[in-house]
């Protein structure tokens, strides 16, 4: 694919051969096929969560244009795609650029027609967000919104939207979809923020529709062991559990262990990223067949928490490692319990988790363990 070797310094030359590639593409695809493949863009394609969506939305025969501005992604991870792809890899491309970008994006989605758009671009960290509320603001909440107004200058008018349980703040579990919005951080806020100028999108323009899907708490990789999260200053469980074992860290600090769960510890919903990634194209099914639909938010978890002495153990278990930690006090805004009612997902998407703790930590591991630096070689910058 031509579109891949695209990581030009200029941007109209970027355009002038993205599109129409672009525009080539699909055609070439529609017309080889006895059924027209939806085309789906893929905003933050080439992060984790989008990288995994990616490979079972071709799996489930999508075509599917990646946007990744590689901020917080490799273009590695489009080389491993295209592998796993095999025979399907021709129903990928990928265009570098940044969702904010309204010169970039008009034209791309003018150009693509596109039946849907799954939004991932973003920044994640919790911790980070209260250090640069701006620039969470500016990427969350503007990139969203401009994102929006190419949208609808183009016509595309289904929205699939990355949002998180964060909206929750510390509500009390098992938290459904009518649990009030009430963050308790600027990430949070950027994600409830998003979900409430969609939603107001949708009531001024019903033929718009978006369905809002809050993540619990995704671990886990591909079972090949090719894909999974980029290693980086983890403040998440499960990446710091593996910098313990790669002895990165001396010892896994656990905040916490006077809450009223089993064993003391905080209670987390993991949920394997294959089955979030699955959850997505059950949401692009609902949307592309449900006209009418609105905005609509759907919990993403397994319904069950785990604690965090109960997680150490199943990866213990898992990689055959030990993971010495100490006891620590409680950690400022941590919630004892937080997890998902899943029942709307399960009775309107058709969608639920079914992989195991375990499955999540052996994939974890096998990610981890195989490629220690993420996508970077040890020596820096080079993709392995
Ligand atoms: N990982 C989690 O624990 C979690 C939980 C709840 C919600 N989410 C949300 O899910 C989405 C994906 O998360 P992830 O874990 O895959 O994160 P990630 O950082 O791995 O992926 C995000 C991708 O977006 C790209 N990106 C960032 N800003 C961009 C921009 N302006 N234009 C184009 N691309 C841009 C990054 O390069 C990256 O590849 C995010 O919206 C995140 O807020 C994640
Ligand atoms: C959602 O949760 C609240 C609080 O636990 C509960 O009162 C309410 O009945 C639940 N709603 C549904 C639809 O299950």
């Amino acid at each position: 694919m031509e579109l891949r070797t695209q990581s030009f310094g200029n941007r109209r030359l970027l355009l002038h051969i993205a599109v129409p590639t672009c525009v080539l593409l699909y055609h070439c695809l529609s017309s080889t096929l006895v059924t027209p493949q939806h085309h789906i863009l893929v905003t933050g394609g080439l992060g984790y969560i989008g990288s995994h969506t990616a490979l079972s939305l071709v799996e489930a025969g999508y075509a599917v244009t990646l946007l990744d501005d590689l901020s917080n992604a490799q273009e590695e991870v489009f080389v491993r795609l295209q592998e796993l792809a095999g025979g399907r890899s021709g129903a990928l491309s990928f265009v570098k650029g940044d969702v904010g970008d309204q010169d970039l994006l008009r034209p791309l989605l003018d150009a693509g027609a596109f039946d849907a758009v799954i939004h991932f671009a973003a920044k994640k960290s919790v911790a980070e967000s209260t250090v640069d509320p701006l620039g969470y603001y500016n990427t969350n909440v503007v990139g969203t919104l401009r994102l929006l107004e190419a949208m609808r200058g183009s016509g595309v008018r289904n929205l699939v939207f990355s949002s998180s349980a964060c909206v929750y703040g510390a509500a009390q579990a098992p938290i459904n979809e009518s649990a009030p919005l009430q963050p308790l951080n600027p990430y949070g806020h950027s994600k409830a923020m998003a979900e409430q100028v969609m939603t107001d999108v949708s009531a001024a323009d019903p033929s718009f529709r978006c369905l809002q899907l809050r993540y619990f708490n995704p671990v886990g990789a591909h079972p090949s062991g090719r894909l999974g999260e980029q290693p980086q200053q983890p403040t998440n469980l499960m990446p710091c559990i593996t910098e313990v074992v790669l002895g990165r860290r001396p010892t896994l600090q656990v905040h916490g262990t006077d809450y009223p769960t089993q064993d003391g510890t905080a209670q987390r919903d993991y949920l394997h990223v294959l089955d979030l990634a699955e959850a997505h194209v059950a949401a692009l099914r609902k949307l592309l067949s449900s006209p009418g639909l609105g905005c609509k938010a759907y919990n993403l978890g397994t319904g069950t928490g785990q604690t965090v002495l109960e997680v150490i153990k199943a990866f213990e278990m898992a990689s055959g490692r030990s993971v010495p930690y100490v006891l620590a006090g409680r950690r400022a805004g941590d919630a004892a319990a937080a997890y998902a009612s899943p029942l709307r997902a399960e009775e309107e998407l058709g969608w639920r988790a079914t992989r195991s703790l375990n499955q999540m930590c052996a994939d974890h591991w096998r990610w981890t363990e195989g490629n220690p630096s993420g996508y970077l070689t040890d020596s820096g910058g080079v993709p392995a």
